[in-house]
């Protein structure tokens, strides 16, 4: 049996503090805004999982699609001995990469989810004798360390989930992750690509309501952790595309004027007859503003890869 390790970067009662933390700061400054990371437990992680199935949400087929069709460039390219995967959740479109890297000897999945690592990790090492799979229970967009092991390393931040940073937030994480890479390291970034907005919003506003329950269960999360009586029912989901910073912003719309209460905070919280909470950022980029940004954090692009539809990109740089 290959080992199975797993750090813990976060304190134990880390998460709790950061929660706190953005919920006072998001809900008593103008306008209103809660981080996306806070969607996720594990309800969250299921109606993100049911997401990514939805006939208007492409960007996970796209990236599939690019990741089945050039796993073995990648793995040409990178020669990669450890691959790091950020936010890797349940590591399911890992395994196109896991299976092209011919070189790899160990695999080291980084998430604030413990439950994700453990549960993905233990299927993995089942299914792969002499992979080592080492988790990091971390926070990625927090400064942390990579375990020792065998380089050519390369770190794969997959899904999009970079444009959830704002501009200065990706700046810092990239340049976290460059200082993370040795020489011959690489870093393949998926990122969502701007198109035609109808198609854009649809993708996060769909049909079936699926998404107006995923924004809502943040409101849920804070009711657990933190006493608060939202009513979800009191809100309703909306899409907006801004044009001027090419995002995708997800929002919670007040339906009448409400008090919403947050023992936990010592906190009562007026929301105004359709004020907006703001949930979600989602920005969508153009291979140029890619490689202007990896370029500031000290990346050189080296591959420009798109789904035939050039919905979604993967990109690879090198340090
Ligand atoms: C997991 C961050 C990539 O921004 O598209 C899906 C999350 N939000 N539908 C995205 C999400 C609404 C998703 N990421």
């Amino acid at each position: 049996m290959s080992p199975f390790l797993v750090t813990r970067t976060l304190p134990e009662d880390a998460t709790e503090a950061a929660l706190r933390a953005d919920v006072l700061h998001g809900l008593t400054t103008a306008p209103k805004t809660l981080p996306p990371k806070w969607f996720y437990d594990a309800h969250g992680s299921e109606l993100f999982e049911k997401i990514t199935e939805l006939p208007e949400y492409y960007p996970t087929r796209a990236e599939r699609e690019i990741l089945i069709a050039r796993a073995g460039e990648i793995a040409a390219a990178t020669g990669a001995r450890t691959l790091v995967e950020l936010g890797s959740g349940s590591s399911e479109k890992t395994r196109h990469l896991l299976d092209a890297l011919t070189a790899l000897r160990t695999y080291v999945p980084v998430d604030v989810s413990e439950s994700a690592l453990t549960q993905a990790g233990h299927a993995l090492i089942a299914e792969r004798p002499g992979l080592d799979v080492h988790a990091l229970i971390a926070d990625f967009t927090a400064e942390f360390a990579l375990p020792d092991t065998p380089g050519p390393r390369l770190v794969a931040f997959l899904g999009g989930t970079i444009g959830n940073l704002l501009p200065a937030e990706r700046a810092a994480f990239l340049g976290s992750v460059r200082a993370l890479l040795s020489p011959g390291d690489a870093l393949l970034l998926g990122t969502d690509l701007v198109k035609d907005e109808s198609v854009l919003v649809a993708a996060y506003d769909d049909a079936a309501g699926v998404t107006a329950e995923f924004d809502k269960n943040v409101l849920a999360v804070v009711n657990r952790e933190l006493g608060a009586d939202f009513d979800p029912d009191a809100f309703d989901h909306v899409a907006v595309w801004d044009a001027e910073h090419e995002w995708i912003e997800m929002r919670l719309r007040a339906r009448t004027a409400q008090t919403v209460k947050i023992p936990a905070l010592d906190l009562a919280v007026d929301f105004a007859d359709g004020e907006d909470l703001r949930t979600e950022v989602s920005a969508k980029f153009r291979e140029d503003g890619v490689r202007r940004e990896l370029s500031s954090a000290g990346l050189e692009l080296t591959h420009w890869w798109t789904d035939a539809e050039g919905r979604f990109a993967l990109s690879l740089s090198v340090a």
